[in-house]
């Protein structure tokens, strides 16, 4: 039997020890209470409030414009809907930065509002005072390194980080200050996969890879992009695993094609 299998609740422990086995772990976004009591069903080891809800859900071109009420929104939704996996909400670009007072306040509302077992933000040693104050309230965070969306206007393009070596030393250095300042578990996005191997061997905590090659501890994708709902978005990493677009496409149209015919609703469909 494996540690997946035998959790009834999924907990940072669970994780920790499906790193320390071996196990792979299994994260995917979800923003809503239909989704995500799916993706808790099928047996998803993390689901991940994300501020992709930025983009996916509200349509903006970046995650900077979700603010913390929208997430905590999201976080209510979603919680709502789960009964094993963990739950981790994104702290929105604003909520933590700068001020580790601020982010403090931040996680506890969304701890508090959303019924949410853990937070996750972005940035390395810049926001290590911030992580701390956080974990001092006993919340439970996790990091983000690599290509980190709330950075968008710094780096200019969602391209590749870590590249040269001056940026992987940096995000090494980062993960271990993240590992010490006891972070739970580390989002690793578009980075080389053999810089995300080596990491994530020179680590105890597990690491999880989206666009971070196979030797994460875990993966993660954006759930209405692996499941075919976002038809502009095509990356190298990812991989559709249905086309629900097309599928929502013919229902719509067909629907359409019915109503106006009146061959719906028909006489079993009347009360
Ligand atoms: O917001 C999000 O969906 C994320 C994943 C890409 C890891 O942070």
């Amino acid at each position: 039997m494996t540690i997946a299998s035998r959790a009834k609740k999924v907990t940072t422990h669970t994780l920790q020890e499906m790193k320390h086995e071996g196990e792979k772990i299994t994260m995917l976004t979800s923003y809503d209470y239909s989704l995500a009591k799916l993706v808790d069903g099928a047996g998803i080891d993390v689901i991940l409030v994300g501020d992709s809800a930025s983009n996916v859900m509200a349509g903006n071109d970046t995650t900077v414009p979700i603010t913390l009420d929208h997430m905590i929104y999201h976080a209510q939704c979603v919680e709502k809907a789960v009964d094993r996996a963990l739950v981790v909400v994104d702290m929105p670009f604003g909520s933590y930065q700068g001020d580790s007072k601020t982010a403090l306040d931040s996680a506890i509302r969304i701890m508090k509002e959303t019924g949410g077992h853990a937070v996750k933000l972005e940035g390395g040693i810049e926001v290590i005072d911030s992580i701390k104050r956080i974990m001092t309230a006993g919340i439970p965070v996790m990091g983000h390194l690599g290509l980190t969306p709330q950075s968008i206007y710094k780096f200019g393009t969602y391209t590749v980080r870590a590249k040269e070596d001056l940026e992987a030393t940096k995000l090494l250095d980062d993960a271990i200050a993240l590992e010490n300042a006891g972070c739970f578990s580390i989002v690793f996005e578009k980075i080389p996969a053999e810089l995300a191997k080596k990491v994530t061997k020179s680590l105890s905590i597990p690491t999880i890879g989206i666009g971070a090659g196979p030797d994460c501890d875990g993966q993660v994708l954006v759930l209405h992009d692996m499941l075919g709902m976002t038809k502009d978005f095509s990356p190298r990493f990812l991989r559709r695993y249905a086309n629900l677009g097309e599928i929502i496409d013919l229902a719509v149209k067909q629907y359409i094609v019915d109503v106006r015919s009146s061959e719906f609703p028909n006489e079993d469909e009347k009360y």
